[in-house]
């Protein structure tokens, strides 16, 4: 089959038959294709990679159509927009993602000229990437560059890189990235704090009974200003009683890396506790890249426990689908496998855009400093979710636990130098949560709401300002550099997670992404309900009515690099996120939003923001 549709090509394009003929990489001159200056902060060279060990390439070809496909993905997300809802099928995606013929015809020339056979390259479903195995000394001889295994100095992981590679000239165009090479990010899982609780007291220390006013001035159980529970969550963010759907096809995605599993022993656990009509429910458990989900004690993942638990009990019985995509460090020798993949986000991409079937909300709770990840690898993989919210899907990205970078406001102790040889002084941003086509959900504590200081969010240096922040961020400030993140926020402290047995407050950015997105799949639901399309990609929306129904933080911001960090406002700020900074609260504005499934009121709350969303 590879091997028809390689001649297919052929024949169409003779100016690629011409090349292939030609031997076209003879006496072709190799060119640096991408070099950084040296490994992040953390990491050091430690001994030459072993010349047999296997590594598993991946190599990004250029994706011609790209602009066109970003074009759809504003229009038919902007709800301005005749188009709006309009999403594209997998095969249209896929069109407007695939490399041009040539680049495949010239690639595989390529390859074969390293004796790689046809059978041995793994193609995407929209043929835009490319995986091969082979030796770190072919690989070096392919990339005219040294492999080394580097340490990292507090955590003792060793992983397979080199700073530099080199590509023939003629390939240069064809080929946006080969990976692993210059990437270093350690995908990190957004809790900030896993305490057990050894005592076997409730954590609610209020009376029961005792209540609080919430910021839609409903009542809210007095305990809610410490421990978050579902209820908590359903009571803030004013849905309480509605009532999702178990059938008609909405359905709640969680992502896991990194070896985190999710026990499903502590979710019934967690279930009969907090929600007991799901317990003995279930999810669907999708497993990429060999990603697995041990069910041993041990095994059980503190992040992972917490997605599944707060995700999917919020919106049950709609049902939810974990995904535990396989690759991490430590690098281990072996002639085999290569087991020091570190690019989580293209195996999980590759396979969710070739699924006819994807659930509309997915939450993540993983990313590294946005700087540890090359621009290369940062742009192709915020493309792939540029593909996603294309087919309709919302990605909701917790913003990160360093505030604006590590080490808090004492400029003594602050850790956050560029890495580009220059050690200056800058703000830290996460990514993908700074990806343009992704929603960053950052963090707040207590009842009045106020930013928590752990919470990310600030200024992409990658990524230029999406024009749906325009209006907003040059109503925050006119000074600071452009490309900005972003969005919302929801409660990220004290939740009460069940980890192995033990009920365990967990607090992080962790906490309120899983929660952002169970209240968009709850809407999801009510639209799908209501004959409407999912909503999609929902930054375009969020910025230009959405907001309306959410909640403005103004108090609070997020210290780090040795300063005190944004400061939470009124309207719009990159410590808070969203046009104004707002919380989740459609679903708190007003009474009349926990009514959604009557009819009647799905007219009424068309008046408030994310009720617009439902026109
Ligand atoms: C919630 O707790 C915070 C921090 O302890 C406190 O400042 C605030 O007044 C409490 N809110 C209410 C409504 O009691
Ligand atoms: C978290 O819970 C503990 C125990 O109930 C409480 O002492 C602490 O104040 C809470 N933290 C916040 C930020 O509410
Ligand atoms: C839940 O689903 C997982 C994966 O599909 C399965 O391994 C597990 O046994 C199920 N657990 C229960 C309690 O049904
Ligand atoms: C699951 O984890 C336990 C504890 O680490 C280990 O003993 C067991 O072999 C693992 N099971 C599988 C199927 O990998
Ligand atoms: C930058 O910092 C690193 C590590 O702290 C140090 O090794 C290097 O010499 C510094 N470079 C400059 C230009 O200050
Ligand atoms: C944030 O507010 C604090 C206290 O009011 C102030 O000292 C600081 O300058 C403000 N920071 C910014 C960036 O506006």
């Amino acid at each position: 089959m590879l091997i028809s549709l390689y001649f297919v090509t052929l024949l169409v394009f003779p100016f690629a038959a011409a090349l292939a003929s030609t031997v076209p990489f003879k006496g072709c001159q190799q060119k640096v294709k991408e070099s950084i200056h040296g490994p992040p902060p953390g990491w050091y060279k430690h001994a030459p990679a072993p010349k047999h060990d296997m590594l598993e390439l991946k190599i990004a070809l250029s994706q011609p159509r790209f602009p066109e496909l970003e074009q759809h993905l504003w229009e038919i997300s902007d709800p301005s927009h005749a188009r709006y809802g309009a999403y594209l099928s997998k095969q249209e995606t896929e069109t407007l993602m695939a490399p041009h013929p040539e680049t495949l015809a010239v690639v595989s020339e390529w390859l074969t000229l390293h004796g790689l056979a046809e059978e041995e390259v793994i193609h995407s479903s929209a043929r835009d990437w490319v995986t091969i195995r082979v030796p770190v000394g072919l690989a070096e001889e392919m990339l005219d560059t040294t492999y080394h295994v580097y340490k990292h100095a507090e955590t003792g992981e060793n992983i397979v890189r080199t700073t530099s590679y080199s590509l023939p000239d003629i390939l240069h165009h064809h080929v946006d990235l080969i990976q692993p090479t210059t990437m270093f990010a350690r995908f990190k899982a957004f809790k900030s704090t896993l305490h057990w609780t050894n005592q076997a007291q409730p954590a609610t220390p209020c009376p029961p009974g005792k209540t609080i006013t919430g910021p839609a001035g409903n009542p809210v159980d007095a305990s809610c200003n410490s421990t978050i529970t579902l209820s908590c969550l359903r009571q803030l963010y004013n849905a309480e009683n509605y009532k999702t759907t178990a059938t008609n096809g909405n359905k709640l995605g969680i992502t896991g890396y990194l070896e985190q599993y999710a026990n499903n022993k502590d979710l019934q656990q967690f279930y009969l506790a907090q929600n007991p009509s799901a317990y003995g429910s279930n999810y669907t458990l999708v497993s990429i890249h060999g990603g697995k989900n041990n069910q041993s004690y041990k095994e059980a993942g503190g992040e992972a426990n917490l997605d599944t638990q707060f995700g999917f009990g919020l919106v049950w019985p709609t049902p939810g689908t974990f995904y535990t995509t396989g690759g991490r460090p430590p690098y281990i020798p072996d002639l085999v496998y290569p087991k020091n993949q570190n690019e989580p986000y293209t195996y999980w991409l590759e396979h969710l855009l070739s699924q006819n079937d994807i659930p509309q909300t997915i939450s993540t709770s993983y990313g590294d400093n946005e700087q540890t990840v090359p621009y290369a690898y940062a742009s192709r993989v915020c493309a792939g979710m540029a593909s996603l919210g294309a087919r309709g899907v919302s990605l909701l990205f917790s913003s990160g636990d360093g505030g604006v970078g590590a080490g808090g406001a004492d400029p003594a102790t602050q850790l956050c130098k560029s890495n580009d040889g220059h050690n200056v002084t800058k703000f830290l941003p996460a990514f993908p949560a700074s990806c343009p086509y992704v929603t960053a959900v950052g963090g707040t504590v207590n009842i009045p709401e106020t930013a928590v200081s752990f919470s990310g969010g600030g200024f992409s240096n990658y990524f230029a300002r999406p024009a749906y922040q325009e209006a907003a961020v040059s109503e925050y400030l006119a000074m600071l550099a452009p490309g900005t993140f972003k969005d919302v926020a929801a409660q990220a402290e004290n939740f009460s997670v069940i980890y192995k047995g033990q009920e365990s407050p967990i607090g992080g950015t962790s906490c309120s992404s899983p929660t952002f997105a169970a209240f968009v799949s709850m809407l999801n639901d009510a639209r799908i309900n209501a004959g409407k399309t999912p909503l999609g990609f929902l930054n375009p929306l969020l910025y230009s009515t959405g907001y309306t129904a959410l909640n403005d933080i103004t108090q609070g911001n997020n210290p780090g690099c040795g300063t005190s960090g944004f400061n939470a406002t009124v309207g719009w700020d990159p410590g808070e996120f969203m046009k104004a900074n707002r919380v989740m609260t459609c679903l708190h504005a007003d009474h009349i939003c926990s009514h959604w499934t009557r009819h009647t009121q799905l007219r009424k709350i068309e008046g408030l923001g994310l009720g617009l969303a439902l026109n």
